[in-house]
């Protein structure tokens, strides 16, 4: 499958004439649709939108059952990231079937690869990517899954589902930016169908994650938009829907976006806002890109950091974040593993738990919020893009009391304190023992 231009090398774009298509032009059409959940398309978090994705025709569209995702009023973490009541929403993607936001993507992918006939689909993942095509493989049978990983870089909650899903899991000797360089090479010679986010059906079905968030506001634009950046694929679906829901007319304003790198993984950080590069009505100066990636290979910097879910240093979906960012009047931030895991302690408390990378968005908005770039009174939707038990790892090891495994997972990421800390109590097996450690921490 071609996801480039043959001329300038760029990812492709899925592109509609909405004139000739006619999407609805009411919310109230797509409300209609919880009426008929005993219809899978309807059902489906992404598809009752499908009008507004309208890439296929109703039989070949795969689902199982994604995109039952809750957008959830959180005022404990708004105040910690210094919001007023009622102004903080956390948009939970762990709820999805794989335990992530991929479904939402990878249900749009297999119904394209469907279409092309494919019989075997490959991924580079940092682990959620490719839980999420293993699970679609093997639940629907369509096609053979195989997956690269980058060896030792993924967290053993979504290893586990790979292998449990039995995909074909080739753990290379890389990190994630060899795999992705790998599978693009090796789907191309063996002909396999790719379902990375330079996929731009992948896009399409992340664009619904923003469908969603208008629905439980009731239609209503937030201020914010603040989402962590890995290979920027979801940042750019965002974009592109505020887009094309402009186009069409169903929203008369575009929230602004926020994109969190991690400290150890901001290409994006660097480039948008250290050195300026901006979409520049599509002629973005590539040359500002190629220059920072020549000062990475040469000075051998890897990505690292301990959201592993976006330890990525080059992000493919780069030039259309960049369009994202300008529809959105966007903004880019880099925080630390250290601000990372604070907030993830918070959002666990406070919240309803999510994997590292995801509260990068949380510690974004804070930092945003501190700023004064974000106001007190502004209505802000964190998106928690992954389920707290995809990385128990990174959770203990905080929350620990073993300063060894505190060390080893943290302290060499630089994380120096485990401020919101919710310590096991060691206690003997004994009743009395037992009932004075109550009575004491309670
Ligand atoms: N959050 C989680 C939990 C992720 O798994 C990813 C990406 C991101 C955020 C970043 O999203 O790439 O759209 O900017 N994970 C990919 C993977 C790279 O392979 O699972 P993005």
């Amino acid at each position: 499958m071609r996801v480039s231009c043959g001329v300038c090398g760029n990812l492709l774009d899925v592109v509609y004439d909405w004139q000739r298509l006619r999407p609805p032009d009411a919310w109230r059409h797509f409300e209609q649709k919880w009426s008929r959940r005993y219809d899978p398309l309807d059902f489906s978090g992404v598809w009752r939108f499908r009008e507004l994705l309208p890439f296929a025709p109703d039989e070949q569209i795969v689902t199982i059952g994604e995109g039952q995702t809750l957008l959830q009023a959180a005022d404990g973490v708004g105040k910690y990231v210094g919001l007023n009541a009622g102004r903080l929403f956390l948009q939970y993607e762990g709820m999805n079937p794989s335990g992530s936001f991929k479904d939402n993507g990878m249900s749009a992918a297999f119904t394209h690869a469907r279409m092309t006939g494919a019989s075997r689909a490959a991924c580079a993942s940092t682990g959620n990517t490719s839980a999420s095509l293993a699970l679609y493989s093997c639940v629907t049978r369509l096609m053979k899954a195989l997956i690269f990983v980058g060896s030792g870089k993924i967290s053993y909650g979504k290893l586990s589902q790979a292998l449990d899903y039995g995909a074909l899991t080739m753990q290379i000797a890389g990190d994630f930016d060899d795999a992705m360089a790998r599978v693009q090479e090796v789907s191309k010679e063996l002909g396999i169908y790719l379902v990375n986010s330079v996929n731009p059906f992948r896009l399409e079905g992340q664009k619904t994650i923003m469908y969603r968030v208008l629905e439980a506001l009731r239609w209503q634009v937030p201020d914010w938009i603040v989402v962590p950046g890995g290979n920027l694929g979801n940042s750019s679906a965002f974009g592109k829907a505020f887009m094309e829901l402009l186009e069409i007319g169903l929203i008369d304003r575009a929230p602004r976006l926020a994109v969190i790198n991690a400290v150890g993984a901001n290409t994006l950080y660097q480039l948008y806002e250290r050195r300026g590069l901006r979409w520049n009505d599509g002629c973005p100066d590539c040359d500002t890109t190629t220059t920072y990636y020549g000062e990475l290979d040469r000075g051998q910097l890897r990505a690292s950091t301990i959201a592993s879910a976006i330890e990525i240093n080059r992000p493919v979906n780069l030039l259309k974040c960049l369009r994202a960012l300008d529809v959105c009047q966007g903004v880019v931030r880099e925080v630390t593993d250290q601000e990372i895991l604070d907030a993830k302690a918070q959002v666990g408390a406070g919240g309803l738990g999510c994997e590292p990378a995801s509260a990068a968005s949380v510690a974004g908005a804070k930092m945003l919020r501190a700023e004064g770039v974000i106001g007190a009174d502004e209505r802000v939707v964190c998106i928690l893009t992954g389920h707290q038990l995809k990385d128990p790892t990174a959770t203990v090891a905080y929350h620990t009391t073993d300063q060894q495994m505190f060390n080893d997972v943290l302290g060499s990421r630089g994380v120096k304190r485990a401020s919101y800390a919710n310590r096991a109590v060691a206690v003997s097996n004994d009743l009395n023992e037992i009932i004075k450690a109550i009575q004491l921490y309670s």
